[in-house]
């Protein structure tokens, strides 16, 4: 029966100085020391044995169990701290490796040109107001003293949807109307706000025009606002744009819902006057339209024209953009082509 104890004790001592991880390991103790292993059946023997071999028997089994059970935990350890080790090794960073550059977001070339209109403006007074997108055919024309059948209409390719009378504005001039009609409390009120956004012409595609664009337009009513007030707010804004020597100059046109009305053009600040091929050899950059508010929109805004006046303009960031960047077609602004955008 001894014999037999050493036997086993041997054998449990070669087989666990064998194993080498953790699942030869687990299994090593189902074998020998678990509830169905080897020593726990050779200890769980003594009761089968005579009365007076049970003491001696019964110590010298429960010797080894304790033996082997303490081996076991240190085998464990050992497994542990080797398969630890291995593990780290496996996941050592290796710092040599060349980093992965993260790419960076950037604001869209209209967004940063708006941004600065609305920094510029700010400092004037003017407050940002937002109209829609979609309009209706009044708003976007017939307020605006464009009639239907107004030849004028025919400047705006308009978008029209399946509602009647509803469109995708062509400009942003009929948040003129709105914003008139909200701030300016039944005439009663002086406003001046820009008014940003997309506009939408049903128009050939071409490196000079798409079918979506910002305008950004600008309005100012008040007792006593006089066509002084727009060229030295529009010369103001020039030179903040485009440097504190930039010169504006004013050329007399036409638009149905300004009277006078005048086109606004910057003194080239590529060639600085000199003609250039941005600005066809002419010396001027247009830049925004703009006049004195028609009697007839101030009164379709709320304002009795006797007492009440204003100006208004609107001007193009994508313009403005191509213009500061010479950039020749405005047809990269909405192809989402990384190569163009990431340049600003
Ligand atoms: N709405 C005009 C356009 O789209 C621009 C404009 C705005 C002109 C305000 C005068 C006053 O061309």
């Amino acid at each position: 029966m001894f014999e037999q104890l050493e036997a086993l004790l041997k054998e449990a001592s070669a087989a666990l100085a064998a194993v080498s991880d953790g699942e030869a390991l687990r299994a090593w103790e189902l074998a020998w020391i678990g509830k169905k292993g080897r020593v726990t059946e050779a200890v769980r023997g003594v009761s089968a044995l005579p009365k007076e071999e049970r003491a001696a028997y019964g110590k010298r089994a429960n010797e080894i169990k304790v033996a082997l059970e303490s081996a076991y935990a240190e085998a464990e350890t050992q497994v542990r701290e080797r398969e630890l080790t291995a593990s780290l090794a496996q996941g050592e960073i290796d710092i040599t490796l060349p980093g992965r550059p993260l790419t960076q977001g950037g604001l869209h070339p209209s967004t940063q040109t708006l941004r600065d209109f609305y920094r510029i403006w700010a400092t004037m007074g003017f407050q940002v107001y937002h109209s829609r997108d979609v309009e209706d055919d009044d708003t976007n024309f017939t307020l605006l003293n464009i009639p239907p059948h107004h030849p004028a209409r025919e400047m705006q390719d308009t978008f029209y949807t399946t509602k009647p009378n509803v469109i995708l504005r062509t400009h942003t001039s009929p948040g003129q109307i709105r914003a008139m009609r909200q701030l300016g409390e039944n005439g009663t009120r002086p406003i001046r706000v820009i008014l940003p956004g997309m506009c939408y012409r049903f128009e050939q595609i071409t490196a000079r025009s798409e079918v979506q664009f910002h305008q950004m337009e600008g309005i100012c009513v008040g007792r006593n606002i006089h066509m002084t007030d727009l060229k030295g707010t529009v010369a103001e804004f020039a030179r903040m744009m485009f440097g504190a020597n930039a010169k504006v100059r004013f050329r007399s046109s036409y638009f149905p819902f300004t009277e006078p009305s005048m086109e606004i053009d910057v003194e080239c600040f590529l060639c600085g006057g000199e003609g250039c091929r941005i600005c066809k050899y002419s010396g001027w950059l247009e830049i925004a339209g703009s006049g004195m508010i028609h009697p007839t929109v101030l009164e379709n805004g709320g304002y009795d024209p006797n007492e009440w006046s204003g100006f208004a303009f609107g001007m193009g960031p994508e313009r403005i953009t191509m213009l500061k960047h010479a950039i020749s077609d405005i047809r990269y602004f909405w192809a989402n082509d990384l190569r163009f955008l990431s340049q600003f």
